[in-house]
């Protein structure tokens, strides 16, 4: 009888696989065949350093990326959905990444939720994507902020600290933020790109909340206390601010009270 595909083969296929289209088709794949008991419970294959990247965008460091306008006109919107996708197609990588380095130290409801995170990550890229093609553009056609992995690097040997910067920092930093940009394209009389983010960053609350979560129970498990303990990892492994105006409403629907973010945005 042939062996049954791994969890870890089939979240390396997702970063393994360089073209867009193909990684959300691999996202898909694997959230679904795990959802369908189709794959062992097995980490046997290592994670890339880094994921593979298609030819195009460009990346380029962040100091050298060109500067963007307010988003009023086309081109500026069209810069700025861009952006977006790209984050999300990163985002993709990182939640498939987070199961294949760290999936075997969780009981497998840890790979349940990232693989449900992975999928809406591979569906936020797609709606973007799609929105890029309306507008005449496409995921590719200008140059994107490379850097967005580092995060990724920085922490590759440390669950706790996986989960405090990329889900308790990064993504919540977008709750922060995307109501204001929802703002802008709503003024630029730009609906149905206020609808998509409007979708995602419901999506959001749920996947910091997950960040969130998970990262009380690593700290449970170790006996640490986990405000403290996340303040100790962000000030370690984050080289940004961690600063207002935060979303307090969106964050505390997460789980992510301000017992944990006042005391490194006081400074
Ligand atoms: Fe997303
Ligand atoms: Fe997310």
């Amino acid at each position: 009888m042939s062996e049954r595909r791994s969890v870890a083969a089939a979240v390396r296929a997702v970063l393994d696989a360089a073209d867009p289209t193909e990684k959300v088709m691999a996202a898909r794949a694997a959230a679904r065949d795990w959802r369908l008991g189709r794959l062992d419970f097995r980490f046997d294959v290592a994670m890339p350093d880094r994921p593979a990247r298609p030819d195009t965008p460009e990346l380029l460091p962040p100091n050298r990326m060109p500067k963007r306008g307010r988003g009023g006109s086309e081109r500026g919107r069209i810069a700025l959905i861009h952006a977006l996708a790209h984050i999300e197609f990163v985002a993709i990588d990182l939640a498939f990444d987070l199961i294949g380095r760290f999936g075997g130290e969780f009981p497998a409801a840890f790979t349940d939720e990232w693989m449900r995170v992975g999928a809406d990550e591979a569906m936020h890229f797609a709606l973007l994507d799609r929105r890029l093609r309306s507008l005449g553009s496409h995921y590719g056609a200008l140059p994107a902020h490379d850097g967005l992995w580092d995060a990724a690097t920085e922490t590759a040997y440390d669950a706790k600290a996986r989960l405090a910067i990329v889900p308790m920092v990064l993504e919540a930093r977008g709750l922060d933020v995307t109501p204001a940009t929802i703002e802008r394209f709503e003024a630029a009389g730009d609906m149905v790109t206020a609808r998509i983010l409007t979708r995602i960053v419901n999506d959001e609350v749920r996947h910091v909340r997950a960040g969130t979560a998970w990262f009380e129970s690593a700290c449970e498990a170790a006996r640490c206390v986990p405000e403290t303990t996340w303040q100790d990892l962000v000030r370690t492994h984050f080289r940004g601010a961690v600063k207002p105006p935060f979303n307090d409403s969106a964050r505390e629907s997460a789980g992510l009270t301000r017992a944990y973010y006042q005391a490194l945005a006081a400074g």
